[in-house]
């Protein structure tokens, strides 16, 4: 049996991804547990409804360190003690630096909203979706590598159809729904050892073919056996 895997998210502001990945695991969808909820903004509405919620919750605000890279060893000093074991980016506003990679290296996943490779590197993927005339856009929940921003390999996209009236607002709230479904989806993914890394495809086994232990969930891999490609949109 996997032990359930502890998870640590890092927020930046509203925090509904976080939310839908507590719920996931209120109603029995994703088998894991809240270890740590970090966030950079002490205003955030994310974090007071953490807080809330009675969620172990830390707060690194940048100004109360010398550097960026010291505010992120202490994220991720606070991540190791708290166990987590993955590391799930909901909205995080900043570039994470290597002693976060140090530490998680692996086993940080992001959730952007664009198919990527489109819309990368930037907090405004979806007004440039929309600028750009493109007809179809959506999310992608990727793992995360160091010094490839939005360029880690990809584990679930669900695809979003760009509709003739749509502002910037009515194709966001469109693309938050598919991200709410396959967010938690992809972290289920994980725990149940399923996600297996060859270059740069994520693949992705059956559920009764899972082999994921909790020390090494994610396998790089070699070979192949008895798996099936990475779905989008689930
Ligand atoms: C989401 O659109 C996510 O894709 C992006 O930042 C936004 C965070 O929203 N990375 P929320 O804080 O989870 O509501």
């Amino acid at each position: 049996m996997v032990a359930e895997l502890r998870l640590g998210l890092m927020i930046s502001g509203r925090g509904s991804n976080m939310m839908s990945i507590v719920r996931a695991i209120e109603v029995g969808e994703l088998r894991a547990g809240i270890a740590l909820v970090v966030c950079n903004h002490g205003d955030a509405p994310g974090l007071a409804w953490a807080r809330e919620r009675g969620l172990p919750v830390a707060l690194f605000e940048r100004r109360d360190y010398p550097s960026r890279e010291a505010q992120n060893a202490a994220m991720a000093r606070g991540m190791a003690e708290a166990g987590v074991e993955l590391v799930a980016m909901a909205g995080f506003d900043r570039l994470i630096t290597r002693e976060i990679f140090q530490r998680f290296e692996g086993r940080i996943v992001n959730i952007h909203p664009s198919l990527l490779p489109a819309f990368c590197g930037t907090l405004h993927a979806q007004a440039d979706a929309l600028k750009y005339g493109v007809k179809i856009t959506g999310c992608t929940v990727h793992f995360v590598t160091e010094g490839a921003v939005d360029g880690g390999p990809i584990i679930i996209q669900a695809a979003v159809p760009v509709l003739k009236d749509d502002s910037v607002e009515t194709l966001a709230a469109r693309i938050l729904e598919q991200e709410h479904r396959i967010y938690p989806r992809a972290v289920q993914l994980y725990a149940e050892g399923r996600l297996r890394v060859e270059g740069r495809r994520v693949v992705i086994s059956e559920a009764e073919k899972a082999v994921g232990t909790g020390a090494d969930r994610v396998s790089r891999g070699e070979g192949r056996s008895g798996l099936q490609s990475p779905a989008t949109g689930f």
